[in-house]
């Protein structure tokens, strides 16, 4: 795992666009997953600004998005759909043909799942994955449970990201329960990860993440910790905790303190 840490949230979407760049002008029909929320609008606004200097070509780049609310049509100004337009693929010359996007509506969303899945293996699995991280762990919509599914599945949302993402919606009433999301399998099939975490409200779950070497079904993000090319991104808010225990850790009395919690105080 390689880990970088910016001085701040401008400077982590730089190294993130910078690092989506190259990968596109080494491999011009990249497969690139992408995520939506706060976290990746300003890497988007970078490589927006990259496309208009001619420093990247969209041409031959295929796209799959991590996931959608169910029940929100796609003009739905909340919609993944309708974020990933306006925030990147308007402004950029991506072939529509070549943009995968998962559908909040469907008769018969197994059916959904497969074909998103098969089309993914179709191109041979996601050359770079894009992820941001919720509150409770969770990457795309993989919430923290006893279990977690491989494959692209329709999934409840936890109170926890209810709460996170209400921040969006008029109020949490009226946000979708219910989400249909890429599953483990496929995010973790991909041949390269770059997870990006900024801002101070992150660094509890980074620290989490970070300073554990346990996969815990409760942090889906755990499960990266077997990929063998992640690149975390953070910036100094989000890294601040996890740099803290990492001082703390081997420390007799932070030892002690935690030995009621050993995910949380054991090594990487
Ligand atoms: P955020 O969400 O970027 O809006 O913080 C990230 C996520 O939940 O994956």
């Amino acid at each position: 795992m390689n880990i970088i840490i910016a001085k701040d949230a401008k400077e982590a979407s730089e190294i993130a666009s910078g690092k989506i760049i190259e990968e596109i002008n080494t491999k011009k029909s990249l497969v690139l997953g992408l995520a939506t929320g706060d976290t990746p609008l300003q890497t988007y606004k970078r490589l927006i600004e990259a496309y208009q200097k001619g420093t990247v070509d969209f041409t031959d780049v295929k796209t799959f998005n991590l996931d959608e609310y169910l029940g929100l049509p796609k003009e739905d100004v909340n919609s993944y759909n309708y974020y990933m337009h306006t925030n990147l693929f308007d402004h950029i010359n991506i072939k529509k043909e070549n943009i995968h996007l998962l559908s909040g509506f469907s008769d018969d969303f197994t059916k959904t799942a497969n074909n998103y899945d098969e089309m993914i293996d179709e191109y041979n699995g996601i050359d770079l994955q894009v992820l941001g991280i919720g509150v409770n762990g969770h990457i795309g919509f993989n919430e923290p449970n006893s279990k977690l599914t491989l494959e692209t599945h329709v999934t409840d949302l936890t109170q926890a990201t209810l709460e996170q993402n209400s921040k969006f919606f008029p109020n949490i009433d009226e946000m979708p329960k219910q989400a249909i999301t890429m599953g483990l399998g496929t995010i973790m099939k991909a041949k390269k990860i770059i997870l990006i975490a900024t801002g101070i409200r992150k660094a509890n779950i980074i620290a989490q993440f970070l300073n554990s070497n346990e996969i815990d079904t409760y942090t889906p993000v755990s499960t990266l910790l077997l990929h063998n090319d992640l690149t975390v991104i953070l910036d100094e808010e989000a890294a601040s905790r996890y740099l803290e225990e990492k001082k703390m850790i081997g420390n007799e009395n932070f030892n002690k303190k935690c030995s009621n919690n050993q995910r949380k105080c054991s090594t990487l």
